[in-house]
């Protein structure tokens, strides 16, 4: 891929960068996506609101494809034996990709806040129970209409995790832009399977002290 200017963004940089241009984020939309007000113990959680880019991605679902081709919806690169993930997503425009840059590394740094981002689903729940607690990493870089995400886990329960999570982006979010898909249920049977064992009691109690009701409390 072409590198002209190789942006890699960091989230300090994001969220000030954030401060200065708005994200077209509302409430309306908040509430559609089933996030809703924040009471409670993530009282001012903000985790969807603004700056998270995501009606703008919902809306734009369809300009964003993977890199050297026209059509094809992007789709992550696995290596289970590595436990990594990466994707290289092309948008039709440098403002496509630099929303998706920005959404990504606006969430990274919700997860590292300890928030919650969608806290009715616990494939996101456990999802950021692994970025908070270290174990997987993310890498974000943008260079033109490109957007190159890494993630790398260092277990193999937050392989599972990360790698769960990357096609619920690919099949619900850049294939259909839908956003309002429930994937309790997948994030169950990877806590119950063996790699999860070592955090299994942990991540119960951390599910069951976070997990929201479907359009907030
Ligand atoms: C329900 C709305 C959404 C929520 C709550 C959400 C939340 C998140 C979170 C928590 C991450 C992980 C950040 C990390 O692990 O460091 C993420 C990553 C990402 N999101 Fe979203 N997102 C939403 C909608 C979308 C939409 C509509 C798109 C694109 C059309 C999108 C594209 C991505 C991509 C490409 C990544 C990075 C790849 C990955 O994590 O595997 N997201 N998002």
């Amino acid at each position: 891929m072409q590198k002209e200017t190789l942006i890699q963004l960091t989230s300090t940089a994001l969220l000030s960068s954030l401060l200065l241009v708005g994200c077209g984020n509302s409430n309306t939309a908040d509430r559609q996506e089933g996030n809703g007000s924040r009471m409670g113990q993530n009282s001012g959680n903000n985790a969807e609101g603004e700056g998270s880019n995501i009606p703008y991605l919902r809306d734009n679902h369809a300009n964003y494809s993977q890199h050297g081709t026209a059509n094809v919806t992007p789709a992550p690169t696995k290596d289970a034996a590595k436990m990594s993930i990466d994707w290289t997503i092309s948008g039709k425009t440098e403002e496509n990709a630099e929303k998706l840059a920005s959404h990504i590394a606006f969430m990274e740094a919700r997860l590292k806040e300890d928030k919650n981002p969608r806290a009715f689903d616990k494939l996101f729940l456990m999802e950021a129970y692994m970025k908070y607690n270290g174990f997987y990493t993310t890498n974000i870089e943008r260079s033109g209409t490109n957007v190159v995400v890494s993630k790398k886990a260092n277990t193999a329960c937050a392989y599972e995790v990360i790698s769960a999570h990357s096609d619920v982006v690919s099949g619900d979010f850049f294939a259909q832009g839908e956003i309002m898909n429930d994937h309790s249920s997948d994030a169950e049977k990877i806590l119950a399977s063996s790699a999860c064992n070592d955090v299994r009691t942990s991540v119960e109690n951390y599910i069951s002290q976070r997990q929201e009701t479907r359009g907030g409390k």
